[in-house]
């Protein structure tokens, strides 16, 4: 049977609900195991993106197999979660913040699939990086569930894994930065390579490098991750209760070969 959505789970966001099996998925990229949930009748592919047990640091993430990994299984929707760092002061620790544009500042990730074989050049178009359809459903959603969300994150992406200095963070403020974290490119870019609907959702976990004068904590971390991750969970597995169809998505033609 295929599986037509999926759950990437960020930091702080291991599951989904009891696993009805594990998949392994073998890709040209490496193999990558996965959880497949069923909610409401509703099967759900369920990937922790850091690997069971939170054990690959954000640069070392093999984004190409897991995208790979759920194209292949037969997914066309994805819901992603990514803790973030706040550079918005009306975003704070433990509020939800829909991403809907990136700037990457990451270097050296294994970041495309179009890498010349078979000798094609090839270009995704990323003038709507997130699909606004899925935002649009994801904000609907959160309404009618009465949760609070935050629209249009502008996310900066950085190579991590050391967080940020207040000089950095007061640049990515310039550039009109909102949000900052370590996984997000090129996670949206491949899905949008492999024509897949994609969503991503920000759990603000601290406030970034130099926006407060008290210093960023784990404790701070944990109990903000631990405020907001059931909410987002809830969102993404109601708004996977009704069926999406691919047809008039934009996100499904965006490859562009010259
Ligand atoms: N910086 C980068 N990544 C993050 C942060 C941050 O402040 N918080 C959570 N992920």
């Amino acid at each position: 049977m295929s599986l037509h959505k999926a759950i990437i789970g960020g930091t702080g966001v291991y599951e989904s609900g009891t696993p009805e099996r594990v998949e392994r998925v073998s890709t040209p990229y490496g193999t990558v195991e996965l959880d497949v949930v069923r909610h409401h009748g509703e099967e759900i592919a369920f990937l922790a993106r850091h690997g069971k047990g939170h054990s690959v640091p954000p640069h070392r993430i093999n984004y190409r197999a897991n995208l790979k990994a759920l194209q292949q299984l037969g997914v066309t929707h994805i819901l992603a979660t990514a803790a973030v760092g706040s550079l918005n002061p009306e975003f704070r620790p433990g509020d939800l913040v829909l991403v809907s544009d990136f700037l990457d500042g990451t270097r050296g990730r294994p970041s495309t699939f179009f890498d010349g074989e078979h000798g094609e050049v090839r270009h995704v178009n990323l003038e709507e990086p997130y699909c606004p359809r899925l935002n649009s459903r994801f904000a609907e959603t959160a309404e009618a569930l009465g949760i609070p969300v935050h629209g249009r994150g502008v996310y900066v992406c950085t190579e991590g894994p050391r967080f940020e200095t207040p000089a950095e963070i007061r640049m990515f403020r310039q550039w009109g930065a909102s949000l900052v974290g370590m996984t997000n490119v090129p996670e949206v870019v491949l899905a949008k390579e492999l024509g897949l609907c994609y969503a991503a959702v920000g759990l603000v976990v601290n406030m970034a490098s130099g926006m407060e004068s008290t210093p960023i904590t784990l404790e701070e971390i944990r109990q903000a991750l631990e405020g907001c991750r059931d909410r987002a969970t809830r969102i993404c597995l109601e708004l996977f209760r009704a069926p999406q169809d691919q047809q008039h998505c934009a996100c499904a033609h965006a490859v562009m070969g010259l």
